[in-house]
């Protein structure tokens, strides 16, 4: 195992078997055994950390991994100022304003009042068009707001669209789209920058 490995946080859920997958098609192969949380690639290159999705952006801004990979929701609710060195072409999803079935905007207040995991990427969308909004934050489970009256509308993730329609929900606009993307500590981009260049060049998407 080579000592100067470039660490990599992958996130725990929906996105790491994919991302599992894509980087065994890139000859990249690792697996985690019995619960441990750090493993390397078979080939020593790279050692790779499995962090908490909403935590992995605060690994990479300590420089304890110099890479991540996640959505680019979760970069953007950081606030971290990362290089992104690739976007990849699985695992993309949209950001999206959803209500009730039945909901009818004649019926909303001057301020609209949205449910959300994503508190800083709706702040900035509604603030930038200048339209007022209540955000009320969650962490999971968002499709029960509008279901139970906690607000009228909710800023979500949807993927599938499968939660929505099992809990009566519709979408009413599509705020984003959001990509699973490659980022780098800039620190560490400046002391690696070859070796990270040689491994972004190995991972990325073949191109078309
Ligand atoms: C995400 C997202 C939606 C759901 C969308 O939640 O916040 O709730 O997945 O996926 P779909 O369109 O395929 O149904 P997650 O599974 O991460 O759970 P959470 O609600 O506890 O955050």
């Amino acid at each position: 195992m080579s000592s100067s490995a470039l660490t990599l946080a992958l996130p725990k859920g929906r996105i790491l078997e994919q991302v599992q997958e894509h980087c065994a098609s890139k000859g990249i192969e690792f697996s985690f055994k019995d619960r441990t949380l750090v493993t390397h690639t078979a080939d020593g290159d790279i050692r790779i950390i499995l962090v908490k999705n909403n935590d992995l952006p605060v690994y990479v801004n300590h420089g304890i991994a110099g890479l991540g990979i996640c959505g680019s929701d979760v970069v953007k609710e950081s606030g971290f100022p990362f290089y992104e060195l690739c976007r990849f072409g699985f695992g993309s999803t949209r950001m999206c304003m959803a209500a009730r079935q039945d909901h009818d905007p004649a019926g909303d207040a001057a301020h609209l009042t949205i449910a959300t995991k994503f508190t800083e990427f709706t702040r900035e969308y509604f603030h930038r068009r200048g339209i007022p909004v209540q955000i009320i934050k969650l962490n999971g489970s968002v499709e029960l707001a509008p279901v139970l009256g906690l607000s009228r509308y909710i800023v979500d993730l949807v993927e599938t669209g499968s939660t929505l329609k099992a809990n009566n929900l519709k979408i009413t606009d599509i705020l984003a789209e959001i990509h699973v993307v490659l980022i780098c500590n800039p620190a560490y981009y400046k002391l690696h920058y070859t070796r990270v260049d040689a491994f972004v060049s190995r991972i990325k998407d073949n191109d078309p």
